[in-house]
């Protein structure tokens, strides 16, 4: 099965993204993780998002592109994919889905996580990450069990440098003007399933496992 999880920024998709691919055993490729890795490991490509980045716009199409495409062709996404965060414009999705049919592969299910700008907005302003695993926590909603550490690995959180409030409404501007697009994209395709990601973790978690169980 081949997933997508699609939603606004900070609507919970690395914190759901992390548990679905467990329970369905799916690879989970996050482009925004695999772009901060980029960043930090001061590849070419790193260094020619980090601006884009910082600004809460998107990184241009072909470059996102031939970078998940990369990861979707190793052999441990064979048995399925978990998408978060792309595609994010509809160029992305029509050549992902180009580039899926050329394998004799496709998307099966976007779930749509929906939830409004407020709470988004308070989601991010309160997140700390861990820079090794890029697991997302909350100060409010979901703290490590130690404060200030990540509990898989103990390294200490960090915040990210767009949860700054007027990047974030940059990067709510973005969403709403090229990825919002994608609602009609995908339910024209006929694969794209509404889940209400208001409620808790666990409860958003329950939804979208009964969504893909039953698709
Ligand atoms: P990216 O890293 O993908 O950021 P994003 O989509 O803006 O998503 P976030 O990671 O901010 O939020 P999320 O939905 O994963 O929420 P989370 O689970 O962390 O992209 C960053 C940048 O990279 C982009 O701006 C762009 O420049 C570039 N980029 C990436 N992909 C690209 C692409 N395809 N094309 C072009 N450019 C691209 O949760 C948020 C917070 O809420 C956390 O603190 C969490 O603990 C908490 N939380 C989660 N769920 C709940 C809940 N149910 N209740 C209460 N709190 C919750």
């Amino acid at each position: 099965m081949n997933l997508v999880l699609l939603g606004p920024p900070g609507a919970g998709k690395g914190t759901q993204a992390v548990r679905i691919a467990k329970a369905f055993g799916l690879l989970h490729l996050s482009s925004g993780d695999i772009l901060r890795a980029e960043r930090k490991a001061q590849t070419e490509l790193g260094r020619k998002a980090q601006d884009y980045m910082d600004r809460g716009v998107l990184v241009p199409d072909d470059l996102i592109l031939a970078m998940m495409m990369v990861h979707i062709a190793k052999p441990e996404a064979a048995k399925g994919f978990l998408l978060d965060g792309f595609p994010r414009t509809v160029a992305q999705a029509e050549g992902l889905d180009q580039r899926l049919a050329a394998r004799g592969a496709r998307i099966r299910i976007v779930v749509n996580m929906v939830i409004d700008d407020v709470e988004v907005t308070a989601r991010l302003t309160g997140r700390w990450s861990c820079p090794k695993d890029g697991r997302p926590f909350h100060e409010t909603f979901s703290p490590p069990k130690k404060s200030g550490v990540c509990d898989d690995c103990g390294t200490p959180l960090t915040r990210r440098k767009d949860d700054e409030p007027d990047v974030v409404s940059q990067r709510l501007r973005t969403y709403h003007a090229e990825t919002k697009p994608l609602v009609k994209y995908y339910t024209e395709a006929g694969i794209l399933k509404n889940v209400d990601a208001t409620g808790g973790v666990d409860q958003v978690t329950a939804l979208i496992e009964k969504v893909c169980r039953t698709a």
